[in-house]
């Protein structure tokens, strides 16, 4: 177990994300809930991880699944109790587990009562909680977008204005510019800081400090100085964790966000090597090829440029992206071997790894018919392209590849109907392969997924290189190839993976002869000709080369 009172524990840590709605229905209504996950805690255990970021499970209509928070201090009943939750904290607490509470506090739900108010009247106290223009019913006050699609100004007759929702209408952005509302945040804040949390995600963190008249939305003028704000007045100089997720930060950004003085956040969560596929400036759904050359620079880039004076989150999945084993692996015959060869990738480089439910079983995209889909994003998307004649086929195509729903099936438990998610119908069907794919399966079979990501979860807290090393990027313009070296002051690591279903020519350097093998997907030591996503990681002990 990690020693939670050290500052910079969750640098050895790994983090396991929970999508409420999706992981384990205790009471029969298909729905997956709070009992459900304290049901589970044994299982995370025996995994190795230390800590839970849990999707949100506050009151909220769920436009967007919880991320439309109604009441930050209420649960939802769909998902339990406050008692509940308290029983969840006590009992994760006690495995070693720590909870992090996913904070949307970019914007609230409609049905808030803070935006309740804000709508009655100019005059209400709270209408300046949030953001407002004058207008005409049919000029909004500018060509802001939402990310949802469509206008970013939702226009209300009595009051004559518009108000501004970087997210879909029923999400009104939250003004942090008025000091009132900071208050309330850091007052709530510190509520669920009492109730024993172990730290917070904070959702599209980087967006809070918009400025709409000039267009800006992600990284406003004032955002850091609000998250320095936000530290000292809550988390600041205690050992939580706290995670910020940023679409717009690079590195330079992102040193800010993590600085290792503690001011503003633990680490940052940024998408710069997960949107390679997908065409510069276009939308997610406009896909192109994965590059390799580029995902090594972009990894690189990250891995230099934070060595020393930031901290980052490895993720290859998360409840907005779809099964990596489908999009940059073999979702079919190398599955279990590609599914290893990607986890090995990422949980060599340094950072905090997060493992999403269902990938450390190498769960898999689905296909469904587009009544099926739940997402709001996917189905505006669909009515979108639909309506501008995009061909159905094309618009499936894409929604097979990038929909989120495809992270947001029922946690394939075992081989029982409905995966043992569930003993009713599932809010979302069960991906049809669960019969082979499961939890139970997995736990039975020593050459699982699963057995993999426990050996590399316990690798990292045995040696403190993956922590520790700095990253040397080898192999740079082979097409197939991935490898790399962490190098400390007392071991070093090397890290060899074949990106691709083909055999990769590859000659083990010199100097790394004679290594141990710490773990490797096809049970050998690689000196030559890698196989298909074959994928070890060597060490040397006392021979540190930094
Ligand atoms: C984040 C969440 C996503 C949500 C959006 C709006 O990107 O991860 O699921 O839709 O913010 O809150
Ligand atoms: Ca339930």
């Amino acid at each position: 177990m990690l020693d939670k009172t050290k500052p910079g524990w969750w640098k050895s840590a790994v983090i396991y994300q929970i999508y409420p709605k999706s992981f384990q229905d205790s009471n029969g209504d298909g729905i997956g809930d709070l009992p459900g996950i304290t049901s589970r805690l044994d299982y995370l255990q025996q995994l190795g991880i230390d800590a839970i970021w849990l999707s949100p499970i506050f009151a909220s209509p769920q436009i967007d699944n919880g991320y439309d928070i109604s009441d930050y201090q209420a649960i939802d009943p769909m998902f339990g109790t406050m008692h509940d939750m308290e029983v969840l904290l006590r009992e994760a607490n006690a495995r070693g587990i720590s909870i992090l509470l996913d904070l949307v506090l970019n914007h609230s739900s409609d049905q808030h009562r803070w935006f309740l108010e804000a709508k009655k009247s100019r005059e209400n106290p709270y209408h300046d909680y949030y953001i407002w223009r004058d207008g005409t019913p049919d000029t909004p006050p500018n060509e802001m977008c939402s990310v949802f699609g469509g206008t970013a100004w939702e226009w209300v007759p009595e009051l004559g204005q518009y108000y501004f929702h970087q997210f879909a209408p029923q999400q009104p952005d939250l003004n942090w510019d008025n000091p009132a509302v900071r208050e309330e945040i850091y007052r709530m804040i510190r509520w669920w800081m009492e109730k024993g949390v172990g730290g917070f995600r904070l959702d599209v963190i980087d967006q809070i400090a918009k400025e709409p008249d000039f267009g800006i939305t992600v990284n406003g003028p004032h955002l850091h100085e609000y998250l320095r704000e936000l530290n000292a007045q809550t988390f600041g100089g205690t050992p939580l964790v706290t995670v910020g997720e940023a679409w717009g930060a690079d590195v330079e950004k992102a040193k800010l966000f993590s600085n290792p003085d503690g001011s503003e956040l633990s680490m940052i969560f940024q998408f710069k090597h997960m949107v390679l596929d997908q065409q510069p400036g276009k939308e997610k759904w406009d896909m192109i090829p994965l590059d390799l050359l580029q995902l090594k620079e972009v990894l690189e880039h990250w891995q230099e440029g934070l060595y020393g004076c930031g901290w980052n989150s490895l993720f290859w999945n998360n409840h907005d992206l779809p099964r990596i084993v489908s999009r940059w692996g073999d979702d079919g015959f190398w599955r279990i071997r590609s599914a290893k060869m990607l986890a090995t990738l990422l949980h060599g480089m340094q950072g905090t790894p997060y493992i999403y439910q269902g990938e450390e079983i190498g769960m898999t995209n689905i296909h469904l018919e587009i009544g099926q889909y739940r997402d709001i994003e996917t189905l505006n998307m669909y009515r979108e392209r639909k309506a501008k004649g995009v061909p159905e086929k094309e618009i499936m195509a894409s929604i097979y590849a990038r929909g989120r729903d495809n992270a947001r099936t029922p946690m394939q438990w075992d081989a029982s109907e409905h995966a043992g998610f569930t003993t009713a119908t599932p809010w979302m069907p069960v991906n049809s392969n669960y019969p082979s794919i499961n939890v139970a399966e997995s736990l039975e079979d020593p050459d699982s997924v699963l057995q993999f990501y426990r050996t590399l979860i316990r690798l990292r807290k045995e040696y403190t290189v993956f922590a520790e090393g700095k990253f040397h990027l080898l192999f740079r313009d082979d097409p197939r190839l991935f490898v790399y070296e962490r190098l400390s002051t007392t071991e070093n690591l090397l890290v060899i993976c074949n990106f691709s279903a083909e055999p990769a020519p590859f000659q083990l350097p010199e100097d790394w002869r004679g290594a141990d093998l710490l773990i490797s997907n096809v049970n050998r030591f690689p000196e030559n000709m890698l196989q298909p996503y074959e994928a070890a990681i060597l060490l040397q002990k006392n021979k540190g080369a930094l």
